[in-house]
């Protein structure tokens, strides 16, 4: 047991860190991951002897050969999460028990060896524990834990690597999106899909964001801010955008998001809202729902809001969409009232400022 808390991880401190006066300035307006502790965690696995030299360190670049098997057949995958800081001075983070099987369930798609949740977990805690003082304050602002794991083997077979690296780092993060984004555009992608059937994207690998950016770049070069993805079968129904999921609102007030067929990243928000939605008495449908109904309702005004949600995301209203055919607004093209409502729910949660009614939030000190 070390003063980090941790129970198997092993503590050595960074003997150099951010100086005082440095870090409280990069706190000030840390935008999205630019901004590092001065720890990370690091777990080793070999097949055979299973997970071991864990270790909270300095944190500091890998040494890895060229022929290290995760720089050409992509065999990775990631988490992400935030540490909230608390009313009282206090932080926690929120459904980390969930990152720990969604890491777990990624890890079996891509045929790596599943790191147990419980040092999953032990691992996130104890890194904010040790750099809590870089957790920021702020309406937006927390610690964004980035856990991940890699394959090590130095080899040129395609096979699943018989050792790999899980690390952990954190960055103080403030809003996604530039300005925390009012509403943002999206560009429906109609040349490339992000996963299929029988393919990733349920999982949270680093490739299936690798295949988004080329949707991501034609949706920038359209003038918008996100890309939503189409099914890749009947290229019809919406499935989310590159590193979101989506909702819709309807002129009933009820709510409606794409269904999880094994094509979509199950997210936590996404999970979450579904809960708070119904704890505010809204009907919650996870149903399909076209990019053609979606315009249809658009103008019609059955449609009344759209908004994606992550955890880097948090609640951001969707003002417009527009692709080869289609163009339309909104409501207004502005954050309507279910939405505020619900991000408002969330985020009381959150930064400890609700009552925590379905046991989300794992206090850490
Ligand atoms: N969909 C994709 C593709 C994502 O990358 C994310 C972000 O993690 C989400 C959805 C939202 O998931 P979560 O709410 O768990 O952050
Ligand atoms: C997250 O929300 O945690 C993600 O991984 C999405 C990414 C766009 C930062």
């Amino acid at each position: 047991m070390s003063d980090s808390g941790a129970k198997t991880l092993i503590f050595e401190r960074n003997s150099n860190p951010v100086p005082v006066n440095e870090r409280e300035a990069l706190l000030q307006n840390p935008g999205f991951g630019r901004v590092f502790t001065d720890h990370m965690v690091t777990i080793r696995y070999t097949e055979g002897r299973g997970w071991h030299d864990g270790k909270i360190e300095a944190r500091k670049a890998f040494n890895i050969d060229p022929a290290t098997l995760v720089l050409h057949y992509a065999q990775e995958i990631f988490e992400g999460m935030k540490a909230y800081r608390l009313p009282d001075g206090g932080a926690a983070l929120f459904r980390p028990d969930a990152n720990a099987r969604r890491f777990r369930n990624s890890a079996t798609r891509l045929a790596m060896a599943p790191l147990p949740e419980e040092l999953f977990l032990e691992s996130v805690r104890s890194l904010v524990e040790v750099d809590k003082d870089w957790i920021p304050t702020g309406d937006g602002a927390a610690l964004y834990l980035r856990p991940f794991m890699f394959a090590t083997e130095t080899l040129l077979g395609v096979k699943p690597s018989a050792e790999y690296v899980y690390c952990v780092v954190a960055s103080s993060v403030g809003a996604y999106f530039k300005g925390g984004a009012s509403a943002v555009t999206l560009w429906v992608s109609e040349n490339y899909t992000r996963a299929a059937p029988g393919g990733t994207g349920e999982a949270k690998c680093g490739g299936n964001y690798a295949a988004s950016l080329a949707a991501q770049a034609e949706a920038t070069q359209e003038g918008c801010d996100q890309v939503v993805f189409l099914d890749a079968v009947e290229r019809r129904y919406i499935e989310e955008l590159g590193g979101m999921n989506v909702f819709f609102v309807f002129d009933d007030g009820s709510l409606q998001t794409p269904p999880l067929t094994g094509t979509i990243l199950p997210g936590i928000t996404r999970d979450s809202l579904i809960t708070l939605g119904r704890d505010l008495g809204l009907t919650v449908r996870e149903e399909p729902y076209s990019i053609d109904q979606w315009q249809k309702d658009a103008e019609s005004g059955r449609l009344r809001e759209a908004f994606a949600c992550g955890t880097a995301a948090v609640v951001t209203p969707i003002g417009k969409l527009k692709g080869r055919k289609h163009n339309f607004t909104i409501g207004d093209g502005t954050a309507g009232p279910v939405t505020q409502r619900l991000k408002a729910a969330l985020l009381d949660i959150q930064n400890g400022r609700s009552n925590d009614v379905h046991g989300w939030m794992d206090r850490l000190f």
